[in-house]
């Protein structure tokens, strides 16, 4: 049996039960529950305090939760101590011994297990190889890149075996391509090794391009759980709505409810007619959200048009980006290709389309992101 088939038979399911936690009496947690299948990649992301390291320092054992579970592979954590939970974990900021080499920084714990010297260096050899620094093994951390050291980071976390690994941002620091080239290199590695992994980030694009389950977090509580499709077109809340994409989001009372027909009269004083089964009564408050792929700017107003002002238009790669403020200053966001007939000019008048069979409708009390 090779290392790679040790580690992947060890995968373990990951389960998180209503975890509450407090900071000096500020709640941080408040009773977050979720699970990670053996071998999987959560994404735990929201916006900077939402609770993202807390959450994985509980995990890993660095933290005691005032209540609620971790488990893994069946097996409650809670009387087992941080350095016998086989959790690895890479923190936000990537911290490498400085006066140890790459070399010496990956072998760090594994004095802690019965190896003999020549399996120590093997195993530090084939992690190395795993994060393709073999070759600046006798580097020290302040000749590296922030890309390098982050290697060397999860290099030392993958050593030790772990079943779990934990990742805080670990390519925050990074430019856009370099963060690209390491999240395909991580997914590729996670796979082969079969290990269950939860990496923190507060970029959706990241989250999206690494893992099959999202958990998006808001002050201290889960806002919804799914996969990527899922959350992107099922949001369950405004605030997932605007955090997992973008929205616009338009104020409005339902002014009638039928069966598999509603309408809702925008406080900007337009109706929409929403064909979806009604889930609210007639006179709610309502929250239409609506993604900037489903609103289309045309010149001259069309059935169902909402006149607006065109604020702004950026190019973005193969599409361009209206932003629209309605009559009653809501902005709306409108996505179309370049290529596509569309007024650009700021400060124009326009009509903007909203396809409302892709709207969602929420309840006005729901918060929305801020992110
Ligand atoms: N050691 C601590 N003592 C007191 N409060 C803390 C401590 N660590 C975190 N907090 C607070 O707990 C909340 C959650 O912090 P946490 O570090 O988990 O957020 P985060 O989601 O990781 O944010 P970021 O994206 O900025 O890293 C924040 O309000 C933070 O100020
Ligand atoms: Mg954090």
């Amino acid at each position: 049996m090779n290392a790679n088939t040790k580690l992947a038979a060890n995968a373990a399911v990951l389960e998180v039960k209503r975890v509450r936690h407090s900071y000096a009496g500020a709640p941080a947690l408040n009773d977050v529950s979720f699970t990670v299948p053996a071998g999987g990649v959560a994404a735990l992301l929201g916006p900077s305090g939402c609770g993202k390291s807390t959450m994985l320092r509980v995990i890993a054992g660095l933290i005691q939760p005032a209540h609620g579970s971790v488990w893994l592979g069946g097996k409650d954590l809670i009387a087992v101590p941080a350095r016998e939970r086989r959790i690895g974990m890479v923190f936000q900021s990537y911290a490498l011994f400085p006066h140890m080499s790459v070399r010496e920084n990956v072998a760090y714990g594994l004095s802690s297990l019965q190896l003999s010297r020549d399996e120590r260096h093997a195993r530090v050899t084939e992690m190395l190889g795993l994060v393709q620094m073999g070759h600046l093994a006798d580097r020290m951390p302040r000749e590296l890149s922030g890309g390098q050291q982050q290697r060397v980071a999860v290099a030392r976390a993958l050593a030790m075996r772990p079943t779990v690994i934990l990742l805080d941002e670990p390519f925050a620091a990074l430019d856009r391509a370099l963060r690209a080239d390491l999240q395909a290199e991580f997914v590729a590695m996670q796979r082969a090794l079969g290990i269950t992994a939860i990496l923190v980030t507060h970029d959706q694009e990241e989250a999206q391009a690494v893992a099959d389950t999202l958990i998006v977090m808001n002050r201290g509580s889960v806002e919804q759980i799914g996969t990527p499709a899922e959350l992107y077109d099922r949001p369950a809340t405004p605030f997932v709505s605007g955090f997992i994409g973008q929205s616009s989001t338009m104020t409005g009372t339902v002014i009638s409810a039928e069966d598999d027909d509603y309408s809702v009269r925008l406080a900007v004083g337009a109706e929409l007619s929403l064909p979806r089964p009604a889930a609210f009564r007639t006179g709610s408050e309502v929250l239409v959200s609506v993604r900037p792929e489903h609103v289309r700017v045309v010149g001259t107003p069309q059935a169902g048009s909402l006149p607006a002002q065109c604020l702004q238009s950026v190019v973005q790669g193969a599409d361009v980006l209206h932003r629209l403020a309605l009559a009653d200053g809501t902005l709306l966001l409108a996505r179309q290709p370049r290529g596509a007939a569309a007024p650009e000019l700021p400060d124009s008048r326009v009509h903007a389309v909203i396809d409302t069979v892709a709207c969602r409708v929420f309840p006005a009390n729901a918060p929305a992101a801020t992110a």
